[in-house]
């Protein structure tokens, strides 16, 4: 897969599973100098266990769409939708591309990431470091702080995207992107664990102990996302499919708009009911410029 003008990815000294490496091609090893990643944490994590180049580079959209397929078991057309088309939006269609070429900004990537602070104004590229105090504001919407759930994803997301004036607000294809990216984290990581529901008898599962979780563990996602790596023991346990992602983006979204309109600047700001679904959150930190809105929506 490498080739001999590629910059190297050296596992000497740094690399602690040096040993190991060399018996699991897939072992995780977290970046090395010069290497390459993208504010994309499924993306990351494929390189960090060598499904794609280790350094991040020389990546076809071919081999975009079979390590997602392999890894993640996406669906064909899901895979094909956010390869091939990812890539095409990026203006890379048939090209070679390093991860970081994700982090162009304003191309696939957006503002009002839930993991990722958004690029400064000089820089043509946003962040692939992930924002950790961000993160754990993400999740501390979670409001068993133990899973993180479609209405806790949508709570977030609207907070989010209402942290900006109306005339900054992410475009509609955005926002249907970001929609898109937390309904497969969602799906994808929230595999059937009778264990944990016995240990947590205040979670409701309507899927019976055997389905699939109602949310997906918090530490699951740091692991994935602070540390780009795949969890340990961790195996998808179905194929997620376009009807998921159309079901999931449109969950989300619903969930969205009724929380929206209770956040002035971002929805209709007609209410429908939703101050429980708004107060019920952990939000220990709170979305930057949120709370201070609602409090001055209170304060009138
Ligand atoms: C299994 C497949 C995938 C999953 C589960 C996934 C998941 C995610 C998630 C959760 C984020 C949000 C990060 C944040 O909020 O900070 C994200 C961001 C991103 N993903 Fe993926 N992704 C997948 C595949 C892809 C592919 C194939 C591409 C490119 C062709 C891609 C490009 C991006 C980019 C550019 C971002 C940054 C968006 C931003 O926050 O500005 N992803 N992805």
């Amino acid at each position: 897969m490498m080739t001999s003008n590629q910059p190297k990815h050296e596992h000497t000294n740094v690399c602690p599973f040096a040993v190991e490496s060399s018996v699991d091609p897939h072992v995780f090893c977290p970046p090395q100098e010069g290497d390459s990643r993208s504010p994309c944490p499924a993306l990351n994590a494929l390189a960090n266990h060598g499904y794609l180049p280790r350094n991040g580079q020389q990546i076809t959209n071919k081999m975009l769409y079979n390590s997602i397929c392999e890894v993640y078991q996406i669906s064909g057309p899901v895979a094909y939708l956010l390869s091939y088309g990812g890539l095409l939006k990026l203006g890379k269609g048939g090209d070679y591309i390093s991860l970081h070429d994700l982090a162009r900004k304003e191309k696939l990537e957006h503002r009002a990431s839930l993991f990722h602070a958004d690029a400064s104004i000089d820089s043509d590229y946003a962040p692939v470091v992930v924002d950790k105090v961000l993160t754990e504001e993400t999740l501390s919407y979670s409001k068993d702080g133990v899973l993180f759930t479609m209405e806790d994803a949508a709570i977030a997301r609207a907070k989010r995207q209402a942290s900006y004036p109306p005339d900054q607000q992410i475009s509609a294809n955005q926002a249907f992107i970001a929609r898109g990216e937390i309904t497969i984290l969602l799906n994808v990581f929230n595999n059937p664990n009778p264990e944990l529901l016995a240990e947590h008898p205040e979670i409701h599962s309507s899927n019976g102990e055997n389905g699939p979780l109602p949310g997906v563990p918090l530490d699951l996602i740091r692991t994935w996302v602070v540390e780009g790596r795949l969890p340990e023991g961790w195996k998808p346990y179905h194929t997620f499919t376009l009807w998921d992602l159309l079901k999931g983006t449109w969950n989300l979204k619903s969930g969205m708009d009724r929380i929206s309109a209770e956040l002035p600047g971002y929805g209709s700001g007609k209410s429908h009911g939703t101050r429980g679904l708004l107060e019920g959150g952990n939000t220990a930190g709170g979305i930057s410029g949120v709370e201070e809105v609602v409090e001055d929506k209170k304060r009138k």
